[in-house]
């Protein structure tokens, strides 16, 4: 017989948020069913205009979710059949469609074991003549090593884009993710360190031109006016409901962040000098946005059990890294390609990690780990 435990410490938990923003959420959901605007307008023009200042960017199109903002900025880069994108493997799967989606093949490096981000040292071999674009990954919020990219892609004139889905704050040098290259992507989706209420996501750039094309292609290729259909497009729109919940949430992302920050601390603190448990550490220089908790062990999938039978649940970010998916195999990985990533995808396992987390629960989880 299968033991089932009940699960009393959840990955996320985002009834404990909206208890804490509930007045403001529904003042704000209201807003917009009495407006009876359900399409653009100025909730997405606001929050637009909100979240390119928070991460320091001239520019930002709300479209309908992450993949979507990395699939349509490729294609506003100009990538397409024939060209070659250099990402990661170690990532979720929406780094790897957008390339494909686009017509173009991905070239996967390996990341560097102590962030989990591109390691740029691995860059000038996989750069050809038909790379188009880098597309670095802040994995669990982790800004990837950016001025090194950057370093190398200037060199190759290669424009560079963030996939910055998990890294809402994360910094570098002062800097935050969404202008740290020529254009970021974010993704919204509900469980991110700003989630809306369903699907939505976002492209940040200092670059006027890219972010119309973007906003172009999000809305049917659309001209001056409404029925001007200029290029190929989709309807990749931001949803205004999901707008009007993300600019309640966005004035609240700091001070969730700082609870994030807290609550890694308060593991650091109770995991160190356990034995067989590599904590994850910020690089000098960055901050990370700690969208994800997530330890290496030898043992992960003991460690795992463990947790689980003590309530608390656990995740693996990612069993597989990409280059391994039977969906990629047009990018001809194989095992043995990229060790490192091959590697963490045995021994990673995120704990939980919520603004709402009781101390004393990371207390007991780092107990129970040890
Ligand atoms: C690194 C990364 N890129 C892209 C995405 C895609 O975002 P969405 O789920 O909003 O389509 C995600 C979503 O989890 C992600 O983690």
């Amino acid at each position: 017989m299968t033991e089932t435990v009940t699960v009393t410490v959840p990955m996320v938990d985002l009834k404990a948020q909206y208890a804490r923003i509930r007045d403001e959420v529904d003042a704000a959901l209201l807003r917009v069913v009495a407006a009876g605007q359900f399409i653009g307008g100025e909730e997405c023009r606001l929050l637009e205009e909100e979240f390119a200042r928070y991460c320091g960017a001239a520019h930002a199109c709300g479209v309908a979710n992450g993949t979507d903002a990395l699939t349509l900025s490729l294609k506003a880069f100009g990538v397409g059949p024939g060209d070659e994108v250099v990402t990661v493997a170690n990532t979720f799967i929406a780094t790897g469609e957008a390339i494909f989606l686009n017509g173009a093949r991905p070239v996967f490096v390996d990341v560097d074991p102590a962030t989990f981000t591109m390691d740029p040292s691995a860059l000038p071999r996989a750069i050809t003549a038909r790379t188009k674009l880098i597309v670095p990954v802040h994995l669990y919020g982790h800004p990837a090593d950016m001025p090194a990219v950057m370093d190398v892609a200037a060199r190759h004139g290669i424009p560079v884009l963030e996939d910055a889905a998990q890294a809402h704050g994360a910094e570098v040098a002062g800097k935050r993710a969404g202008n740290l290259a020529h254009a970021a992507t974010f993704s919204f989706y509900p469980g991110k360190n700003l989630g809306a209420y369903g699907d939505a996501g976002m492209v940040t750039s200092n670059d006027a031109g890219f972010v119309a094309r973007v906003r172009q292609l999000a809305n049917h290729g659309g001209g001056a006016n409404k029925y001007d259909n200029v290029v190929v497009g989709t309807n990749s729109r931001l949803d205004t409901l999901q707008a009007a919940v993300l600019r309640v949430k966005l004035r609240h992302l700091d001070a969730w962040n700082r609870e994030r920050r807290e609550r890694v601390s308060a593991y650091a603190r109770a995991l160190d000098g356990t034995a067989g448990i590599v904590a994850p550490r910020e690089r000098e220089g960055c901050r990370s946005a700690w969208h994800l908790y997530t330890i290496r062990s030898k043992d992960r999938d003991h460690l795992q059990a463990r947790l689980r039978s003590g309530g608390i649940a656990t995740a693996v970010h990612y069993p597989r890294p990409i280059h391994l998916q039977p969906a990629m195999a047009g990018a001809g990985g194989k095992m043995g390609d990229l060790p490192v990533s091959e590697l963490l995808s045995q021994e990673v396992l995120s704990l939980p990690l919520y603004p709402e987390l009781p101390l004393e629960t990371v207390e007991r989880i780092a107990a129970l780990m040890r």
